[in-house]
């Protein structure tokens, strides 16, 4: 009933963790291979571990259901996540990569081609909190150039973290460049929206990195994420779409899988609620699937209608 896919993967429930919450370490890996999420991912990991940005670098406002991070990327590097898969494997496991350099990420994807129990590797083309540098997602020449390369080396399903768009046309751009691209199986929208700032009542920032700005996730990036995974769908209709931004409810997901979602996974609200919310999520959703007699959640997969004015 509440099934979901992630390329040719399935899941038996179509909720998991959004990467970055509840991934770092072993532990809290192992915690979600036993709680009722669907799948699991890892942090995005890197060539080595790293220490991450300085404190304090995430903040949530649970009554406004808003969070912001900026923890820099770190993680124990991309061997901690592959030694840890053939733990990991009685869920599909997919493994986070943020890219740095061209050398690092070959021998990253030539070690991950050679791991067994890896469902798939998400490429992370949006994490905004490296300072320096710029999100990748938002520059399609990079892009194209990082999927070549990409394409040209990786055996294992691969998908990609997209940051948001806020203009269909550059939906549109970028999606034309993911059809060159047939081994790309999976997106993953959206990332947090980056380099948002919030204040506290001291009139100070809520973190330390980049004088306060970080990513932004929580309610507020439902919308945002519902037309990103809706716009996808429309121009890539054969690819998986795991969608993420603001999912707290049975209902979200029901919203992402309306807009053209295959899958869902759950940053802030997981953050805040811990690993129950996927049993709270999941009674929601078969509650609502009940009340509208839909027997399979996926059949409702791009089903969104557009009202016509009546004259
Ligand atoms: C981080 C934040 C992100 O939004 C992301 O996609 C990856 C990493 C971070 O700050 O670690």
């Amino acid at each position: 009933m509440l099934s979901g896919f992630v390329g040719d993967i399935k899941l038996d429930f179509c909720v998991y963790n959004a990467s970055g919450v509840h991934c770092t370490s072993e532990q809290e890996l192992l915690d979600l291979l036993n709680s009722e999420a669907g799948g699991l991912v890892s942090k995005s990991s890197t060539f080595e571990p790293r220490i991450g940005n300085p404190h304090p670098r995430y903040f949530s406002d649970p009554k406004n259901k808003i969070s912001i991070n900026s923890t820099g990327l770190a993680n124990y590097g991309y061997g901690y996540y592959l030694d840890l898969s053939s733990k990991l494997n009685t869920k599909p496991y997919f493994v986070s990569v943020a890219t740095l350099t061209e050398l690092e990420l070959e021998i990253i994807i030539n070690k991950i081609n050679d791991t067994p129990d890896i469902a798939g590797i998400e490429f992370n083309f949006s994490c905004p909190n490296l300072i320096g540098k710029t999100q990748l997602g938002y520059d399609l020449t990079a892009t194209d150039k990082l999927l070549d390369f990409v394409s040209k080396r990786c055996k294992k399903m691969f998908g990609l973290k997209l940051p948001p768009y806020f203009e269909p046309l550059q939906i549109e751009i970028l999606a034309n460049i993911i059809k060159k691209y047939p081994l790309v199986k999976f997106l993953v929208c959206i990332n947090s929206l980056g380099n948002g700032l919030l204040i506290n009542n001291n009139d100070s920032t809520c973190i330390y990195p980049k004088d306060g700005l970080g990513g932004i996730g929580g309610a507020s990036l439902k919308p945002f994420g519902l037309s990103n995974v809706r716009e996808l769908h429309k121009h890539l209709p054969e690819m998986s779409i795991v969608g993420c931004g603001g999912v707290f409810t049975g209902q979200d997901v029901y919203d992402y899988f309306l807009c053209g979602a295959s899958a869902v996974q759950i940053g802030t609200c997981l953050h805040e609620e811990g690993l129950q919310c996927f049993e709270r999520i999941k009674q929601e959703l078969i509650q609502i699937l009940n009340q509208k007699n839909i027997k399979k959640l996926v059949d409702i997969r791009g089903g969104l209608k557009v009202i016509s004015q009546k004259y």
